[in-house]
């Protein structure tokens, strides 16, 4: 089983990511740490209790609040994709008999920060963590910067971010998680910590229409197939005005995805590099992906392939039941 600490700015497929890996049995989530990114984090510390409300969990991870603000830039979020409340305003639904159609989850909240959770658990297991970063990577640079000798007993950070041959998601040049902290994502890519990078490039292979979430979830009548439902309309709705289909890139799902089942994915090996300063291109990942051999040594895998129908129908087998 793999140990690991989810970072996440939830956001509507940070919700259907957390969800698979919580109902993946290869992966033993020790911890949930929240940033700023798709909402304020504050809201998505709300939106986390939220997620973790829609199962019957009978113990839940740790859960500790991080950075609200990115280690240079004035925060960008997102709520024009994700909605005011970072899940396409469910927050506010309820019942007819007036509660919350979404209740909190009855969790505690950590009292350290999750930049400290952060390092507590990296020290307590040695060379065993993973590190999935599904937002901004403010919380795990600040924990860099704070113990850097520490930081090197992780086994590994897997992360979603980064566009290398196609545009961006926010400029032409930069995808929104290191778009918003590309400093945070320089610190991170410059460490010398291993390094698996999800990006756009193969995120947009896996596409969730409205119709085929309708036509998998069309049996179900429970909490959690009407969340899906319901947190996903917003962001839908974003994605026919502005990307020509009604649907979404469940972007953070793949990182759960490549721990569970590596063999649906493949990457390459190469030298990334974050453009911090440029106007037109701040939060621009480089790397040189021509096949000839780089100068400089590699300080991450790539992946660039999935088998999308496969993930798809495993996304949903484990989802669902
Ligand atoms: O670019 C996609 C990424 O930005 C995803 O993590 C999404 O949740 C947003 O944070
Ligand atoms: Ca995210």
């Amino acid at each position: 089983m793999q140990r690991i600490l989810i970072d996440t700015d939830p956001g509507v497929d940070d919700a259907l990511a957390l969800l698979l890996a919580l109902k993946s049995p290869e992966l033993k989530i020790e911890a949930i740490t929240t940033v700023s990114g798709n909402v304020h984090v504050e809201q998505a510390t709300q939106n986390l209790l939220r997620i973790l409300g829609l199962l019957d969990l009978s113990e839940f991870p740790m859960i500790a609040q991080g950075e609200a603000q990115p280690l240079v830039k004035l925060l960008v979020m997102a709520e024009h994709v994700h909605g005011e409340d970072g899940l396409g305003n469910i927050s506010e639904l309820s019942n007819h008999d007036g509660c919350p159609r979404y209740p909190l989850a009855d969790c505690n909240i950590s009292t350290i920060s999750g930049v400290d959770l952060i390092l507590e658990l990296v020290n307590r297991y040695p060379n065993e963590l993973v590190i999935v970063a599904l937002g901004p990577l403010t919380n795990i640079s600040r924990a860099i910067q704070k113990d850097p000798e520490c930081m090197q007993q992780l086994q590994s950070i897997v992360l979603m971010g980064g566009v290398f041959r196609e545009y961006g998601n926010v400029t032409t040049t930069a995808e929104f998680n290191v778009f918003v902290d590309p400093h945070a994502a320089h610190e991170v890519f410059s460490s010398g910590i291993p390094i698996h990078t999800v990006p756009l490039d193969v995120t947009h292979q896996v596409v969730l229409t409205g119709k085929r979430l309708n036509a998998e979830t069309e049996e179900y009548d429970d909490r959690l197939s009407n969340f899906l439902r319901e947190s996903t309309q917003t962001c839908m709705e974003f994605y026919r005005e502005n990307v020509g289909f009604y649907g979404l890139h469940i972007h953070d799902a793949l990182p759960i995805g490549i721990l569970t089942h590596p063999h649906l994915f493949e990457s390459v090996n190469a030298y990334v590099q974050v453009e911090t300063e440029g106007n037109l291109t701040s939060g621009m990942t480089v790397a040189d992906l021509r096949g000839v051999h780089s100068i400089s040594k590699p300080n991450a895998q790539i992946c660039l392939k999935v088998n999308a129908d496969s993930f798809l129908k495993l996304f949903f087998q484990r989802i669902l039941n």
